[in-house]
């Protein structure tokens, strides 16, 4: 069925999760709080506001605010080895928010509650098997995320990893990882994907709330600026050059040890947990191995570093996390302006391929 604004196929994403168009803001840690979130949801994206870094005590009135600047439905992220995770989890299933996203940790159970309160389950993957896991355990539907990402992010683009989960899974599937316009929808569309997330894009909007100085820097990256590390927790992690970055590839044991210790203080001030959350966070992150005392620390250097540049404005103190695509970026439009663009380009796209057949 085509929609009439565009020549936009409808897909899972509108009836899954409501938005006007086949278009997902991901969760970023700082960046996807309540502004953007409302803000890409008005536009006719699907916003998910990040809560992977908040209190428990937090989630709630966040969701509240959401409320109040948009009538739109959105989702929350979460992480189940965050401190306080079941409070969140009963949080949002109280508030009956329209989807959860999450990376490793919820169990049959767990997605059997959201369900059956009406949630829909939205995990980001970035490996077949992942996602093949996440499908077992009842998910509605599967972001796939490929290593041009911003974030944590894997080793295999997405122009691989989007068709092999593609052909792996039955459930609809959103691609992610290097997407920041229409052609990019388009093609994942033309994949058989549901349509595109994007977190770097919508990171790079005038709504976000990162700070000017260090929205700035990823205007002028370039993609010979971005690099993968896994300097900063033991985990790949895609970032943008800076003094901090160099600092961080060049230190010895024990720069690294002061900086995650200092680190691992202040996420236990920021968010509550305490060493044994920041143990088991560890472990996850680290697929399940069991961490040592340093990597355990080394895991409160992602979200407090990035903090520091996303939110507190000091781009060249902390870590700008970013997608590849950023390189290719060099604007700042609103949501409005950048969802209404890469509507209408995918649509230009696939009508231009539907009469040259003709
Ligand atoms: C600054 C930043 C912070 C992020 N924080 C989170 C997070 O808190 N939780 C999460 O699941 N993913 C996080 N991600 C990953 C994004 O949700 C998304 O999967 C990724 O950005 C998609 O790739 P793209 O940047 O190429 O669009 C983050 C990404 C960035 C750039």
């Amino acid at each position: 069925m085509i929609d009439t604004v565009s020549a936009l196929p409808r897909t899972a994403i509108h009836e899954l999760l409501g938005s006007r168009y086949p278009i997902i803001q991901t969760a970023m840690g700082w960046v996807a709080k309540p502004e953007l979130v409302a803000a890409s949801c008005n536009a006719g994206a699907f916003g998910f506001l990040a809560c992977a870094v908040m209190k428990a005590d937090e989630v709630g009135p966040a969701i509240d605010r959401v409320r109040a600047l948009t009538d739109r439905p959105f989702g929350v992220n979460f992480h189940m080895f965050q401190a306080g995770a079941a409070e969140i989890v009963d949080t949002i299933i109280a508030r009956r928010v329209a989807a959860v996203s999450f990376g490793r940790g919820p169990d049959k159970r767990m997605i059997a509650r959201f369900r059956e309160a009406g949630i829909r389950c939205v995990p980001t993957v970035g490996a077949v098997k992942h996602a093949k896991k996440m499908v077992d355990l009842g998910v509605d539907m599967l972001v796939v995320q490929g290593g041009e990402g911003g974030g944590h992010t894997g080793s295999v683009a997405s122009t691989v990893l989007l068709p092999q989960v593609l052909d792996a899974v039955q459930v609809p599937v959103v691609a992610a990882g290097g997407f920041g316009d229409g052609r990019g929808l388009a093609a994942a569309l033309a994949w058989g994907a549901q349509g595109i997330a994007m977190g770097t894009r919508f990171l790079m909007t005038r709504e976000c709330p990162v700070p000017e100085a260090t929205k700035q820097r990823y205007v002028a990256a370039t993609t010979d600026d971005i690099f993968v590390t896994d300097r900063l927790d033991g985990m790949p992690q895609r970032m943008i050059r800076n003094r901090l970055t160099a600092r961080l590839e060049n230190a010895g044991r024990l720069t690294m040890f002061t900086t995650a210790l200092a680190s691992a203080w202040r996420l236990k001030k920021l968010t509550g947990a305490s060493l044994g959350d920041m143990l088991k966070s560890a472990r996850d992150l680290a697929h399940g191995s069991e961490g040592s005392f340093a990597q355990t620390l080394m895991a409160a250097n992602a979200p407090v570093l990035i903090q520091r540049a996303v939110e507190q404005g000091q781009p060249d103190e902390g870590v700008m996390a970013t997608g590849q695509v950023a390189g290719r970026l060099g604007d700042l439009p609103s949501c409005e302006e950048l969802v209404q663009r890469i509507v209408r380009e995918a649509g230009e796209r696939l009508a231009a391929l539907c009469a040259a057949r003709a």
